[in-house]
């Protein structure tokens, strides 16, 4: 009895050893990690803030994390941020390589893919191809003020009654994307398009959730059918969808005009590979799936990834932003009125909204942004990794080193905003009314990383609230409670589910 006692304390100190995991030299201070877990047995998984803000009170605004066995850094506060993300951009830019969404994904497409030649080409080109030209006939205002008309339809529906807001802008936001990625939207009801959305949505929920954080800690695990398993066949399965929809542009495209992304895509891969000489093409043609010698990155494998990419960061966090930016305008009633008065003011008779019509609209915008500060959308952004060995705030992080920013933390730093714990549009005003953007403002992240989609984001939140409230009043209603603000924790969060109730508004025009 006592010596098997003895032999398996020998044997769990030896894993100890085996396991145990050096700090290096100069690493911020955290707390001290256990073997195989680290620190995530001292965390609550659910939701980890209010532990992580104790520690970030202890160690300060760089400190270190064990997720298992690999070494984490979580920068918090602006100074932090910039030193990080800005002064040393090329250093942070880098994605962590090895964890489960990268296996699902192969960290192709943009959002995963590790800093590189890679990333690059398909960062610069989607940028390209967002910015309005390239895209056809329909400019990308036009598309939005379509999917806008959807969702006034929808609401006037429920005119004089209450609903639950949420499908309706994760359809509308979703929708828009797809329009600009396949040229075509989707009917709210479409079965093809509910079921693409809840694979979406379910994959969200598997790669942030315990499941997700053994596959990472335990890599013995990871060929058993566990439920992450459930992750992988939802992702083959829109990545087939979507191969599909390749598959039709490509029968019914004409070189050389663009209907949407895809076709730009696929223009982009014929000039790829005709750059490449005679010979080579025929050989290459006939593996038209392979990476191309020409040393482009370019292929359908990336192309579809790219897709999904943008299809998954563009959903819902708009669509979570909106769902803050109505929960405060109802609770706010003279915040929503001022907005009122501005944009009657500022439209007057004309037909829509334009995005130009911001410039003489600097409370609105004051609004949008306020909103999206305590929105706070993408709490902890994506995690970045060191691309070499580097320095940060005095301390050593060696290559590698998984970073995670902490945008929450300067969206409500003290030092940076007159009223950082409240719900304020002054916020963004300065003493003659004028729009103002500090520089604690971010959102969107900054730096080479810098958000993707944010020049369509804040295109779609200001024609869309702006046309709404022109249409409609948004009041709490009656029987909606006590208004909840906290928002439910996630990569991207939104507030707790709740109603609203609608009010057509006078004769103005939407
Ligand atoms: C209010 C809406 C949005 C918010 C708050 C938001 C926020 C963010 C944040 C915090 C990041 C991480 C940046 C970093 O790694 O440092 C990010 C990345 C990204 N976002 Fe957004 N985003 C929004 C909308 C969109 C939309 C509409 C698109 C689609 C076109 C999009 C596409 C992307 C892509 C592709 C990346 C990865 C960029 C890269 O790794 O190089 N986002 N976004
Ligand atoms: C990030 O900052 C916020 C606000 O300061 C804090 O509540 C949260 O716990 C922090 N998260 C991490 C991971 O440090
Ligand atoms: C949006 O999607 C949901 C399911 O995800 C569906 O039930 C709903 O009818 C759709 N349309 C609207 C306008 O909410």
């Amino acid at each position: 009895m006592l010596g098997s006692l003895i032999l398996l304390w020998i044997g769990l100190w030896f894993l100890f050893f085996l396991f145990r995991t050096q700090r290096p030299k100069n690493f911020p201070p955290g707390p001290r990690p256990i073997p195989v877990f680290g620190n995530l047995l001292q965390l609550n998984l659910v939701n980890p803030m209010n532990d992580l803000e104790k520690l970030a009170g202890r160690y300060g605004k760089v400190f270190s994390l064990y997720i298992g066995s690999r070494p984490a850094v979580v920068i918090s506060g602006m100074q932090a941020m910039k030193e990080a993300l800005v002064t040393r951009s090329v250093e942070f830019a880098g994605r962590p390589q090895d964890l489960m969404v990268n296996h699902v994904t192969k960290s192709k497409g943009v959002i995963l893919a590790n800093y590189g030649p890679d990333w690059r080409e398909h960062r610069r080109f989607t940028l390209m191809t967002l910015r309005n030209f390239g895209l056809g006939k329909q400019t990308m205002e036009e598309r939005i003020l379509g999917e806008i008309r959807h969702i006034s339809l929808w609401l006037e529906r429920s005119a004089g009654k209450s609903m639950e807001p949420h499908h309706l802008f994760a359809n509308a936001t979703s929708d828009i994307i797809c329009s600009i990625l396949f040229g075509s939207r989707y009917e709210y009801e479409d079965e093809a398009f509910q079921s693409f959305i809840t694979m979406m949505e379910e994959n969200a929920k598997i790669t942030n959730g315990p499941w997700a954080m053994l596959y990472d800690t335990l890599p013995l695990l990871r060929n058993l059918p566990l439920p992450f398993r459930k992750a992988f066949q939802n992702y083959y399965s829109v990545q087939e969808h979507v191969l599909g929809i390749v598959k039709q542009h490509k029968r019914t495209r004409i070189p050389g005009q663009p209907r949407d992304l895809t076709d730009c895509y696929l223009d982009e891969l014929e000039k790829r590979y005709t750059l490449v000489s005679h010979v080579k093409w025929k050989i290459l043609s006939r593996f038209p799936c392979q990476r191309c010698e020409s040393g482009s990155s370019f292929d359908e494998s990336q192309m579809v990834a790219l897709l999904l990419d943008l299809l998954f960061a563009g959903t819902e966090t708009t669509s979570n932003t909106l769902l803050t930016a109505f929960l405060y305008l109802m609770t706010h009633p003279d915040v929503q009125e001022r907005c009122q008065r501005e944009i009657d003011t500022v439209l007057g008779e004309k037909e829509q909204a334009s995005y130009e019509d911001r410039h003489r609209m600097p409370y609105m915008q004051a609004v949008i942004h306020e909103v999206q500060r305590v929105a706070d959308t993408v709490p902890l952004s994506v995690f970045h990794a060191t691309t070499k060995d580097t320095q940060l705030m005095g301390f050593d992080i060696p290559k590698g080193t998984l970073i995670i920013p902490n945008l929450s933390s300067v969206l409500s730093e003290e030092s940076q905003w007159k009223f950082p714990h409240d719900f304020n549009p002054e916020n963004f005003l300065n003493q003659q009314g004028e729009f103002v953007k500090p520089e604690g403002f971010m959102p969107f992240s900054v730096g080479p990383r810098v958000c993707l989609g944010e020049g369509l984001a804040r295109m779609e939140l200001f024609l869309i609230l702006v046309t709404l409230l022109r249409r409609f009043q948004f009041v709490w209603p009656e029987d909606g409670g006590v208004p909840d603000y906290a928002p439910v924790f996630g990569v991207t969060q939104a507030p707790k589910p709740y109603r609203l109730c609608v009010r057509l508004r006078g004769t103005q025009r939407g």
